[in-house]
C-alpha cells in the first residue's frame, strides 16, 4: 500500500470513528432525556399515590384494632398451654416462642388471592442506570391455582414476583398477600418471617440462595429459623432430597460444589421444607436437562393437585405453561397486558407476536395443520392425546 493510500485509509477511519462517536453521543442524550421524562412521570405518580398510601395505612390500623380481640384470645391460649405443659421434655422455649409468634399474627391469612394494586418499581432511582421495571401494574393471582408468568426478557417478571414475599417493596400502590398488606414504601415489614414461610420463593439464580456449609443445613435452615424443631427438620432432609431427585448421601456435602441444576434442586427442596401455602418459582428449570425439567413440572403439578399449594411459575418454556398452568399472566414493559387460560393466550397470535414469544409445540402444529386445511385451533387442548382426539373428530 502506498503512503497516499495509507493516509487516505487513516483519514477515512478517523471520519468513521468521529461519526460513530457522534451517533453514540446522540443516543446517550436521547436515552438520558427519556430517562428524565420517565423519572418525572414516576415522581408525579408517587405524589398522586400519597393519598392512597394514607388510606391503606388507615385501613391497616383499623384492621389491626378490629382483630385485637382474636389475637389476645389466641395468645392467652398459648400461654395457658405453655404453663400446663412446660415441664414436658419435648416442649422447648423455642417451640413456645414460635407458637406465641404464630398466635400474634393469627389475624393474617396469607393463603387468599395475591393482589398487586398499581405497583411500580424503579431500579437505581436517581442514578444514570435508573430503570422502571414495574409500571403501575395491576393483577390478582388466585389461590390454589398454578399461575404462569410469561413475557420477554426484561419485562418485569422477576421484579413482580419478588414483591410477593417482601424482597423488594413497591414505590406505589400495595401488594396484598391474602389479607396481609405490603404497602408501598414500607421501610420494614412486620411479620416478614411469617410472610416468607407462607410464600416460598426460589430465585432465578439459586446460587444466591444457598449459604450453609452442608446441603442438609441449607434445606433445614428455613423451618429451623422459623422455630421448627432442629432434629425433626434434619430428619426430613433425606425425603426432601428424594423428592427433588438428589442422592440422599448428598446431605453432608457442601452446596457450593454442586452444578447449577443441582443447586436449584437444593433451593427447591429448602422451599418445600418450609411447607408454606405458596411456591414462587423463577425459571425453576434453568440448568436442568429435559428429563429433569419434566420431573419438576410433575412435582409442581402434584404439589398443587395433591397438597393444594398455590404455584406461581415464571418461565420461558411455553410447553411447560401449556402442560401445567391454570392461568397465564403476560407481562410487557413493566405492565400486565393480558391474563387468560393457556388456550386463550396461545390462540392469540397477535399477542404472542407482540411479546415475541413462540407458542407451544402443539399449538404450532395445530396452526400448521390449519394452513393445510385441517383447523382445530378453536379447540382447547393441553396434551398430544387431546389434540389427536380433536383431529380425529374433525376428519370423521
Ligand atoms: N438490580 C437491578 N439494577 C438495575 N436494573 C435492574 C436490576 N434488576 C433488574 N433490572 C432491570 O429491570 C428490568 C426488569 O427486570 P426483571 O428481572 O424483572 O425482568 P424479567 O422479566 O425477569 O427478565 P428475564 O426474563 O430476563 O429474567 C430489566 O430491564 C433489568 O435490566
Ligand atoms: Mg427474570
Amino acid at each position: 500500500m502506498s503512503n497516499i493510500d495509507n493516509y487516505a485509509n487513516k483519514k477515512e477511519n478517523k471520519i468513521k470513528h468521529k461519526e460513530q462517536m457522534k451517533e453514540l453521543n446522540l443516543k446517550h442524550k436521547t436515552d438520558s432525556i427519556k430517562r428524565k421524562k420517565k423519572h418525572n412521570e414516576t415522581k408525579k405518580l408517587m405524589k398522586e399515590d400519597k393519598k392512597n398510601l394514607v388510606a391503606f395505612n388507615k385501613e391497616n390500623k383499623k384492621f389491626l384494632k378490629d382483630s385485637k380481640g382474636i389475637v389476645q384470645d389466641k395468645v392467652k391460649e398459648v400461654l395457658t398451654w405453655y404453663s400446663e405443659n412446660k415441664e414436658k421434655e419435648n416442649i422447648t422455649k423455642k417451640h413456645f416462642k414460635s407458637k406465641l409468634q404464630r398466635a400474634k399474627k393469627s389475624m393474617y391469612d396469607f393463603s387468599g388471592p395475591i393482589s398487586f394494586e398499581n405497583v411500580s418499581y424503579t431500579y437505581g432511582w436517581g442514578t444514570p442506570f435508573e430503570f422502571k421495571a414495574l409500571d403501575s401494574a395491576d393483577l390478582v393471582i388466585k389461590k390454589g391455582k398454578i399461575t404462569a408468568v410469561i413475557g420477554m426478557t426484561g419485562s418485569g417478571k422477576s421484579t413482580l414476583i419478588q414483591l410477593t414475599n417482601g424482597l423488594i417493596i413497591s414505590e406505589t400502590g400495595r401488594t396484598l398477600v391474602g389479607n396481609f398488606p405490603i404497602i408501598a414504601k414500607t421501610k420494614k415489614i412486620k411479620f416478614v418471617k411469617e410472610l416468607r414461610r407462607e410464600i416460598g420463593l426460589v430465585f432465578q439464580f439459586p446460587e444466591y440462595q444457598l449459604f450453609q456449609n452442608t446441603i442438609e443445613s441449607d434445606i433445614a435452615f428455613g423451618p429451623i429459623n422459623l422455630g421448627a424443631d432442629k432434629e425433626t427438620s434434619i430428619k426430613k432432609v433425606p425425603e426432601l432430597l428424594r423428592l427433588v431427585d438428589l442422592p440422599e448421601d448428598y446431605a453432608k456435602r457442601s452446596p457450593f460444589d454442586l452444578s447449577g441444576g443441582q443447586k436449584r434442586r437444593v433451593a427447591i427442596a429448602g422451599i418445600i421444607a418450609m411447607d408454606g401455602n405458596t411456591l414462587v418459582l423463577d425459571e425453576p428449570t434453568g440448568g436442568l436437562d429435559p428429563h429433569g425439567e419434566e420431573d419438576f413440572m410433575k412435582l409442581f403439578y402434584d404439589l398443587n393437585k395433591k397438597q393444594n399449594k398455590r404455584i406461581i411459575i415464571v418461565t420461558h418454556n411455553m410447553d411447560h405453561v401449556l402442560q401445567i398452568a391454570d392461568e397465564v399472566i403476560v407481562m410487557h414493559k413493566g405492565k400486565v397486558i393480558s391474563i387468560g387460560t393457556p388456550f386463550e393466550i396461545f390462540s392469540n397470535n397477535e399477542l404472542l407476536k407482540k411479546i415475541e414469544i413462540e407458542p407451544p409445540k402443539l399449538y404450532k402444529l395445530a396452526h400448521k395443520l390449519k394452513d393445510k386445511g385441517l383447523d382445530v385451533t378453536d379447540k382447547n387442548f393441553r396434551t398430544i392425546e387431546e389434540l389427536a382426539k380433536h383431529i380425529k373428530e374433525r376428519i370423521k
